[in-house]
């Protein structure tokens, strides 16, 4: 039907008789002369049609918005004046000679380039007319190129893809499973995987050696701007892999991306421990382009009688932390605040601040509510080991050591924002050395990864004490964004058997994972691993601040398909056949 592409015609094609097919963009009428904005994926080419060719002038008279073209013509040079440096194919213009309306169409219910104004219900029920904006065209084209160099580089480097099922059982991720009713066996549901991690254990001890996929996952959880119910994995794991040799690879793959789709080197990633991370960031994902930093100063403070201060300081579980924010002595009192509320948020009881007007008149130069609850040779060394300078606030939270790295962690990047400190460009980390378990409230043991992760103790110290374990795990960390994560796994039943237990899960282990434990005694080689949020990995890459923006048809807040209307009450025949009684919830008086 046609013979280029609209966004593809330059002037070398100056003289040539061209077919084009795509969407009316825009239509103007300039005084008997129409010229049609004809766009296709790669781009949008102006067509002008003048009364002299009788039919088609009437025809593009006649079309609007969004309608389907076909339309042939003779490429000319846009007379001087009116060329126009932001288009691709701003110096020439198609002087139109026949044209074919392929289909209509209705008015369109947001007008493409107003989509900001339409409000993201509205995008997401038309998302094909969404999909046609050139961002999100140029977003999709970007998606698909990661993942096909991402193909290309493990296949380049001896990885064979292998799909595995989605029609499953539980894995331990730690959401919710969506979960399928199985019509020949009543009463019974498959899971959709969470993540491939059992099926790419099971192909190594299939002699698989290198495998990955680029899967889809299930996760029925709370969603926030970079998480959906449905998401992309690229699955990567090996036998007889250590941790450094998965590092490697993967960050070659990273590097690679980068430098050939936005040309940035991302250089070798430093590598901090999660204790490190933890300690410096209050988290285990950090912005390191945010240069505010954490500073620990219990062992100043076990002396003093100011309670909130020296409580955690002398509490095993507590953890007490300067954040010198330089050049916020400027933020009027209201902001500080509006910090205290944020911080609220991450469970903090409060945020005591000491503002540095002028050092050199040593205690008479500081201005904070607490400094009456302070002795003056703390207050002075605390403002030393921050190296505090004048016009600067230093923040403070006491706490358990939970409390003080989520709401400090969180005041971190609060503050990076508002300061306008964090650098541009990225800032890729990796965090390793995780612990193995983590506490839960109910005094529990929760996985830290995941279960299958390889403790570096004996399978005895980590039932003796394993809230000091730690493990094989790494993450990779970019620009505060967690895009991915692994770990050497367990290759040993015994292990396997300790971590289950750690995790007070004898019985449930034999029933959920029976097969993996049975697996375990038949050659189960060393391997290891790691999986990229793709759709994370493509925001990062494209600077979208949503991860609905990077994916075709995504879900809402509230895990809904808003186009197709998913999920949906379905027939009572199908009900029967699956053996389901709906139960719906009781409705709650108003
Ligand atoms: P993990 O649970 O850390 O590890 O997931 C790996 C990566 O997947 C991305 N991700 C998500 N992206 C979008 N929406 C979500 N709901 C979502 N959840 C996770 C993140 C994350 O880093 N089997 C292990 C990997 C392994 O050990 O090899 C796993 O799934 O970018
Ligand atoms: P209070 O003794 O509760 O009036 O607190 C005195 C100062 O310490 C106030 O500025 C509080 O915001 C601050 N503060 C109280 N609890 C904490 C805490 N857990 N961490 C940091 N600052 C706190």
């Amino acid at each position: 039907m046609r013979s280029d592409y609209c966004g593809e015609i330059n002037a070398s094609k100056v003289g040539a008789e061209v077919a084009v097919c795509g969407w009316v963009h825009r239509r103007r009428d300039h005084g008997g002369v129409i010229f049609l904005d004809l766009r296709d994926r790669t781009g949008i080419v102006q067509v002008v049609y003048d009364p002299d060719t009788v039919e088609s002038f009437a025809l593009a008279d006649s079309v609007r918005n969004e309608y389907v073209l076909r339309a042939k013509g003779r490429v000319r040079a846009r007379p001087e004046g009116t060329v126009n440096p932001d288009m691709t194919t701003g110096e020439i213009e198609i002087l139109g000679l026949e044209l074919e309306i392929l289909n209509v169409a209705q008015t369109p219910p947001f007008q493409l380039d107003q989509h900001s104004e339409a409000g993201e219900d509205v995008r997401l029920r038309y998302r094909y007319m969404d999909l046609r904006r050139p961002e999100m065209q140029n977003r999709m084209r970007m998606r698909a190129a990661i993942a096909s160099q991402t193909r290309r580089y493990l296949e380049e480097n001896g990885y064979w893809e292998v799909e595995t099922p989605t029609l499953s059982r539980a894995t331990p991720e730690g959401a919710r499973d969506y979960l399928v009713p199985s019509r020949t066996h009543p009463g019974q549901f498959f899971a959709l995987p969470q993540s491939p991690q059992v099926y790419k254990q099971l192909l190594m001890m299939s002699g698989m050696d290198k495998y990955y996929q680029i899967a889809r996952c299930y996760r029925d959880e709370d969603l926030r701007a970079d998480r959906q119910p449905e998401f992309t994995q690229i699955d990567i794991e090996a036998s007889f892999i250590s941790q450094q040799q998965v590092m490697e690879l993967t960050e070659g793959l990273l590097r690679g991306l980068f430098a050939d789709f936005l040309d940035i080197d991302l250089g070798d990633f430093p590598v901090l421990s999660w204790d490190e991370a933890m300690r410096d960031f209050g988290s285990d994902r950090p912005d390191l382009r945010n240069p505010l930093r954490l500073t620990d100063i219990a062992d100043l403070l076990r002396d003093v009688e100011f309670k909130v201060f020296s409580g955690p300081a002398n509490d095993a579980q507590g953890r007490v932390v300067a954040l010198r924010a330089p050049g916020a002595a400027a933020l009027p009192r209201r902001v500080i605040d509006e910090l205290t509320e944020f911080v609220s948020r991450y469970g903090a009881k409060g945020l005591a601040y000491i503002k540095v007007n002028d050092l050199k008149t040593g205690y008479d130069g500081l201005q904070s509510p607490i400094l009456k609850f302070l002795p003056e040779e703390v207050t002075l060394a605390i403002l030393e080991r921050v190296g505090a300078q004048d016009g600067d606030v230093v923040f403070f939270g006491a706490d358990q050591a939970k409390v003080v790295n989520d709401s400090m962690g969180a005041l971190r990047d609060e503050l990076g924002e508002r300061m306008d400190v964090i650098a541009a460009g990225y800032a890729p980390c990796w965090v390793v050395n995780f612990p193995m378990f983590a506490a839960n409230k109910d005094g529990t043991l929760g996985a830290e990864h995941h279960p299958f992760t390889q403790p570096t103790c004996t399978p005895e110290e980590l039932l003796a004490k394993p809230l000091e374990a730690y493990a094989a795990a790494y993450d990779v960390v970019v620009n505060g964004s967690e895009i991915g994560g692994g770990s050497l796994r367990i290759h040993d039943q015994k292990m396997q058997s300790a971590v289950f237990e750690a995790l007070q899960m004898g019985q449930e282990a034999q029933a959920k994972f029976g097969f993996l434990l049975d697996a375990l005694q038949y050659g189960c080689p060393p391997h290891g691993g790691i999986a990229f949020g793709l759709d994370r990995l493509v925001m990062l890459m494209t600077q979208t601040e949503s991860i609905r923006d990077v994916i075709a048809f995504p879900k809402t807040q509230t895990a809904a398909c808003l186009m197709m209307s998913a999920p949906n009450e379905v027939d009572e025949h199908q009900l029967r056949d699956l053996h389901i009684r709906v139960r719906k919830p009781t409705q709650t008086a108003v």
